[in-house]
């Protein structure tokens, strides 16, 4: 597995690997590996030839110092599971080589960039779009693999690459669960044993309750989400947002919306947990 701690290796390798044609994939991280990330790195092994991993705690997108400071830098134990994933090569900079001084360029995403995620963290969305355009850049991949986990995230990435012309396939892979039904995230290590074991799968749980009353033909939205509130916040959350909105664009959902998707984001404890699930009310249950 080849480190490139700075751009320059990152192109020479990069030049190699499509001068053999061959097909590159790529993950973008934040570091602090878990089997969330592994299960996008295992679904761009099964479309490339090549994979590239990044592990990169980007300050841009972090809209308070403290928690850019609290991320978890774990360096060697992500580049061993990664070593055992067989990839190809980690870029792994520091701040100043991404962002050198006097930076001034950012990307925008329109639309997308100020609701739900963005409306609790201001700035984040142009932080991710501005790393991963020039993550693109560098890295040239033909693929990259994003997680349905951070669905908002996912859909401002692909508006970004088709509206700037990036030429990558975005591929999605879908959100791994612990076996209680939590979403995997770096954010479960700042839950406590019995919130991380008990009470933090009642977010995915009180959310399935929602799908279920969708797929059954409830269409009074606002309704599904005051209950998921209170009985989230029964239960110890302090629900941030419950969303049902349309798939597509996020819009607020109406009635004639088909594909939908419950969009949830709750404090429990130190963490700031997010989920989603997307439901097609096609089809019968
Ligand atoms: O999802 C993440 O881990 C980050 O937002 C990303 C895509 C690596 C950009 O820093």
């Amino acid at each position: 597995m080849i480190q490139a701690h700075d751009k320059d290796a990152l192109r020479v390798v990069m030049r190699g690997y499509r001068s053999n044609s061959e097909i590159t994939a790529f993950v973008p991280t934040l570091g602090n590996l878990h089997d969330g990330h592994l299960s996008l790195v295992r679904k761009a092994k099964e479309v490339a030839d090549r994979v590239v991993v990044s592990i990169f705690v980007n300050p841009t997108q972090f809209d308070k110092a403290e928690d850019l400071a609290a991320y978890p830098r774990t360096l060697e134990s992500d580049l061993a599971l990664l070593k055992k994933e067989n990839i190809d090569l980690v870029f792994l900079p520091k701040a100043d080589e991404m962002y050198p001084e006097g930076s001034a360029a950012r990307v925008e995403v329109d639309g997308i960039s100020d609701i739900l995620e963005g409306d609790s963290r201001p700035g984040h969305f142009s932080g991710v779009a501005t790393i991963v355009a020039k993550l693109f850049n560098l890295v040239q991949p033909d693929i990259s693999v994003f997680g349905e986990k951070d669905f908002q995230q996912l859909m401002l990435i692909r508006r970004m690459e088709r509206d700037l012309d990036f030429g990558i396939q975005i591929i999605a892979a879908p959100t791994a669960r612990e076996d209680t039904g939590l979403a995997m995230s770096s954010r479960n290590n700042y839950l406590e044993p019995e919130q991380r074991k008990d009470i933090g799968p009642n977010l995915y749980a009180e959310m399935l309750k929602i799908k279920e009353a969708l797929l059954n033909g409830e269409t009074n939205y606002l309704d599904l989400q005051v209950k998921c509130i209170d009985a989230l916040s029964e239960k110890g959350f302090k629900p941030d947002y419950i969303e049902i909105r349309n798939a597509a664009d996020l819009a607020i959902a109406k009635p004639e919306n088909k594909e939908l998707v419950i969009l949830a984001s709750a404090w429990l404890g130190k963490a700031r947990l997010i989920d989603n699930i997307t439901v097609n009310t096609t089809v019968n249950i």
